[in-house]
């Protein structure tokens, strides 16, 4: 049976934790003093998802940013054992719900171009290619695409 996750808003309490799942998650992965920054910031909401049980434990989060109407995904991450379960798509669909209710119209992200699990979480969930920042990324260097994704604010 598939472990149940919650979702809920990250406090500062997760950020060793999520400190662990950027090392784990990414090879350019944020600093803990990076991530400090994002809980002191009001433009800025994150949410964690939590697996079930007894030993609850941190198993992804998203941080994404909103400023005069617009949106930005900042990061979002499931760790390597809880992936292909639906996690980073509820993530997803949590802060993109959030954004909305923030008054957020367009939401833009970036994604190296040979992250082919991301490209197709984005995909699905409505985000199109507007541009391509060349050489974006370090530790590899490589070309971000950048994605947009209406919301429901400016579709009505
Ligand atoms: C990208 C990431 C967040 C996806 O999380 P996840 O919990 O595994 O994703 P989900 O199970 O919710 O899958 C959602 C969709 O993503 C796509 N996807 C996820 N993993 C995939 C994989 N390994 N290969 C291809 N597509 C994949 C699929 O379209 C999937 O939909 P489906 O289940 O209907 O096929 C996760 O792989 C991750 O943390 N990667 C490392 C960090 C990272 O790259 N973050 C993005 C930075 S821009």
């Amino acid at each position: 049976m598939a472990e149940p996750y919650r979702i809920r808003p990250a406090h500062p309490a997760d950020l060793p934790a999520i400190a662990a799942g950027e090392r784990e998650c990414f090879s350019d992965p944020w600093s803990q003093g990076s991530i400090a920054e994002l809980f002191n910031n009001e433009t800025v909401l994150g949410l964690v998802a939590e697996s079930g049980g007894s030993d609850s434990r941190l198993a992804g989060y998203v941080f994404a940013r909103a400023i005069a109407g617009e949106g930005e995904i900042l990061n979002i991450a499931v760790l390597p054992a809880d992936r292909g379960r639906g996690v980073g798509g509820q993530l997803l669909d949590r802060v993109l719900g959030d954004l909305d209710g923030r008054g957020v119209g367009s939401v833009f992200l970036e994604v190296r171009e040979s992250n082919e699990a991301a490209r197709r979480l984005y995909l699905a969930r409505g985000f199109r290619p507007v541009g391509l920042r060349t050489d974006y990324y370090r530790k590899p260097r490589e070309n971000a695409l950048v994605l947009r994704r209406e919301l429901k604010s400016t579709l009505n």
